[in-house]
């Protein structure tokens, strides 16, 4: 049984990362930590556990195998770091780093996010990141077709979002087609709408659009030489077609998540999470892919400022030892 503590219990903490950890088979919450009294003790009387108001002390007092750090973006940096140093394996928030509030990616949040990166390469303890689509089912038929390679070579991707889901829009598009090398981007006053052409590592080209006026989540399209694939966005259906015979292949993820709601996103993401750490194997959303967003959003940033294209900068240091730092 994987004894969990929750160090931050707002909207993220109580809503969607808590409860998942409580469903899951292998797991039971054993502390909830949170500067604001009122928060730590709700969180403590519903899991009838010891709450705490700081992390130190928590850590110190308490045996805990995993912690989960659904603070905000500004916050995380040191509890992050922290627990990764004491060697427990971690479940943050997306993005790793950053300003409330501010969408321009800077330099300095990609540092952090490497150095969260650094210190978990030094550890036999897996880190995970909270890009809850991973989890969406469509998400998961649509790569599965992807992996079987039917279709052929990715030639082009293109997708679109709206605006609070550009981050899930960038890591989704790294999770289907694979890291970015150049993109050149703009945004309209405030960036309430932006757009990337984006050109990825294994040759293809794709944009990435976020609209502050889309009425829909988000929505993928992957072409490949002999199809493709797309995904009409969080609980609406996934389907293929092959450019030979037309033939189409329709997934409904509909079902599932009407049955659980938006929170089944994050029980089967969290679930996967914790199933990565009993099997002793990496998890598809981990440190690597959340440092990869802020390489992609930071450049994104960066080309909108200078109007110019911009090359990703992808960190490469020395490779993990564990399985849990590929
Ligand atoms: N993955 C998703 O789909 C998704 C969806 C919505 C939000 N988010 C992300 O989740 C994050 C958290 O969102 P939120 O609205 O719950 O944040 P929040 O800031 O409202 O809540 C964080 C909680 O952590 C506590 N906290 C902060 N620093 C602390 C410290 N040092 N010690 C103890 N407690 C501390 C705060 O008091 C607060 O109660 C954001 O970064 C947001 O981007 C992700």
């Amino acid at each position: 049984m994987y004894k969990v503590a929750i160090l931050g219990y707002r909207v993220q903490g109580k809503s969607h990362h808590a409860p998942a950890f409580a469903k899951h088979p292998d797991c039971k919450i054993v502390a909830v930590c949170d500067m604001v009294e009122e928060r730590a003790r709700d969180g403590a009387d519903t899991y009838r556990v010891p709450f705490y108001l700081d992390a130190d002390e928590m850590l110190d007092k308490e045996k805990i195998d995993i912690v989960d750090v659904p603070t905000s973006e500004k916050y995380r940096f040191e509890l992050v770091m922290n627990c990764l140093r004491r060697g427990k394996h971690v479940f943050t928030e997306k993005p790793l780093a950053g300003e409330l509030r501010d969408p321009n990616v800077r330099p300095e949040h990609v540092a952090k996010a490497r150095a969260m990166v650094d210190e978990w390469q030094k550890h036999d303890v897996a880190f995970g990141v909270c890009f809850g689509l991973h989890g969406d089912p469509n998400v998961r038929w649509a790569k599965q077709v992807i992996r079987n390679c039917e279709y052929g070579d990715l030639s082009t991707v293109l997708a679109r979002c709206a605006v609070g889901s550009w981050n899930h829009l960038i890591d989704l598009c790294r999770f289907l087609a694979g890291d970015v090398d150049e993109v050149s981007a703009y945004a309209n006053e405030g960036w309430r709408s932006r757009v990337a052409a984006v050109k990825f590592a294994n040759g293809a080209v794709g944009t990435l659009v976020a609209c502050a006026d889309l009425a829909l989540q988000y929505q993928i399209k992957w072409i490949a030489r002999r199809g493709e694939v797309q995904i009409d966005d969080i609980g609406g259906t996934a389907w293929a077609r092959s450019s030979s015979s037309y033939e189409y292949k329709v997934f409904n993820g509909q079902g599932s998540i009407e049955q659980g709601g938006y929170p089944a996103l994050f029980t089967h993401h969290i679930a996967e999470f914790v199933d990565s750490i009993k099997e002793h194997r990496p998890f598809d959303a981990d440190g690597w892919a959340g440092l990869r967003h802020m390489e992609i959003d930071a450049a994104i940033s960066e080309s909108i400022l200078t109007g110019r294209p911009v090359k990703v900068d992808r960190y490469m240091p020395e490779k993990g030892r564990t399985i849990f730092s590929p």
